[in-house]
């Protein structure tokens, strides 16, 4: 498929509907999007707590890439392109572990944590090995979450931090955990995925348990009274309430997506969990459940649900056209212990069952849109962000 044949099918979509067919099948759309998109975005890869010694790593996989996010000497991060500088082979293979020096397993090269190549063995005369460190991507901590960017000349991650430092503060990230951490596979193309993530007009039928609390998923019942008492509570325990989106926004360089908002959950819940009561301690600085729940974005690719005692984090991958992959990691306070403080099954229940039933629904939309009979439908009201999305998708692409 030509350039010129995707510019014509982005300047043939009709505004207001679902995208046309191609842009979920045809294998040169993924890959105008992976250089468009991906290459360009700021990604959450990990937290800095699930690397806590020098030498610590994980690895970050996303569209075919691999980097290796490891801490170095100096306590600092670094973050590798997982391609070794003599014939390419992968260097880390285990997706996590400890190295004192980072080992390629085919030949033997072997490279310092901060990527300069320290041995090859039977180099011809003249080479020279600083020219042969392995490669590295841009790297942001940022409230002791691990951000990169895959792009040689990404976007400074500044504007997200001007946008979202104050509004994280309370919650004191930096002194968070992972207390676990799930990936779920999703045949289907990731934008269907990013899709179900932006709207909530299929929770009250996909999401029972998400629904009975949250009042996001019944803009009926998310009155202006549980609102304005949602703006005292969440004062009082040191949340802001206001709202802000600069998501999918054509006018920002891609990346750079930020959104905050904090709503109210209903009567008897003070935390995303199966009875409403807390699922873990407070987080940071809160002096209090105000029973509330902060939808929060980081880059087009990097969702968040802050309660009060516990963050969810979601990062969508391509994987193929057809294919991608969701990961959830759940935070908790720093000095909170398994078995005693918090429970994994009470804690990951909500988002464990709600992310299975959306890969479900997610696979029936995949499976529906490559059907010959499948056209492009209206968005309602309650698909705001989605279709912005989808225009700030087709802007990029164009
Ligand atoms: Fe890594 Fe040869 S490919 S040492
Ligand atoms: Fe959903």
């Amino acid at each position: 498929m030509s350039t010129q044949s995707i510019t014509d099918l982005v300047n043939g979509q009709q505004s207001g509907f679902s995208l046309q067919q191609c842009f979920y099948t045809e294998p040169a759309v993924f890959d105008r999007e992976i250089e468009r998109i991906f290459l360009k975005a700021w990604h959450y890869a990990c937290h800095a707590s699930q690397i806590p010694e020098v030498g610590d790593y994980v690895l970050f996989e996303m569209a075919g890439e691999s980097v290796v996010i490891v801490r170095t000497k100096n306590g600092a991060m670094s973050a590798l392109v997982n391609v070794c500088r003599h014939r390419g082979s992968r260097v880390c293979l285990e997706p996590s572990g400890r190295r004192k020096l980072l080992v390629c397993p085919y030949h033997g090269w072997t490279y310092e944590l901060d990527g300069a190549l320290r041995t090859a063995r039977y180099t011809r005369e003249g080479f020279n090995s600083g020219n042969y460190g392995l490669k590295t991507v841009r790297v942001r901590v940022f409230h002791g979450m691990i951000f990169i960017n895959l792009d040689p000349d990404a976007v400074p991650f500044d504007l997200i931090e001007q946008d979202l430092d104050d509004r994280l503060r309370p919650y004191r990230l930096a002194n968070a955990k992972v207390a676990a951490q799930r990936t779920y596979p999703i045949d289907a193309n990731w934008k269907l995925a990013v899709e179900n993530y932006t709207e909530c007009y299929h929770c009250r039928i996909a999401h029972p348990e998400y629904s009975k609390a949250h009042s996001l998923a019944i803009p009926e019942r998310r009155t202006g009274e549980l609102q304005e008492a949602i703006d005292a509570r969440s004062a009082g325990v040191g949340l802001s309430t206001e709202y802000f989106s600069h998501s999918f926004d054509p006018n920002r360089p891609v990346g750079l997506d930020t959104e905050y908002q904090r709503y109210p959950l209903f009567d008897g819940y003070q935390t995303g969990s199966k009875d409403g009561r807390p699922v873990a301690p407070l987080l940071g600085d809160l002096s209090g459940y105000d029973s509330g729940a902060t939808d929060l974005h980081i880059g087009p690719m990097t969702f968040f649900l802050a309660y009060c005692d516990h963050v969810v984090v979601y990062h969508f991958s391509p994987i193929t056209v057809s294919s991608c992959s969701c990961t959830i990691t759940w935070l908790v306070n720093a000095e909170a212990t398994e078995g005693i403080d918090y429970e994994i099954e009470d804690l990951v229940w909500l988002w464990d069952v709600t992310t299975l039933a959306d890969k479900k629904i997610i696979e029936n939309n995949q499976a529906g849109v490559v059907s010959r009979f499948y056209e492009p439908g209206p968005y309602t009201e309650m698909e705001e962000l989605t279709q912005r999305f989808a225009e700030w998708y087709l802007a990029v692409m164009r």
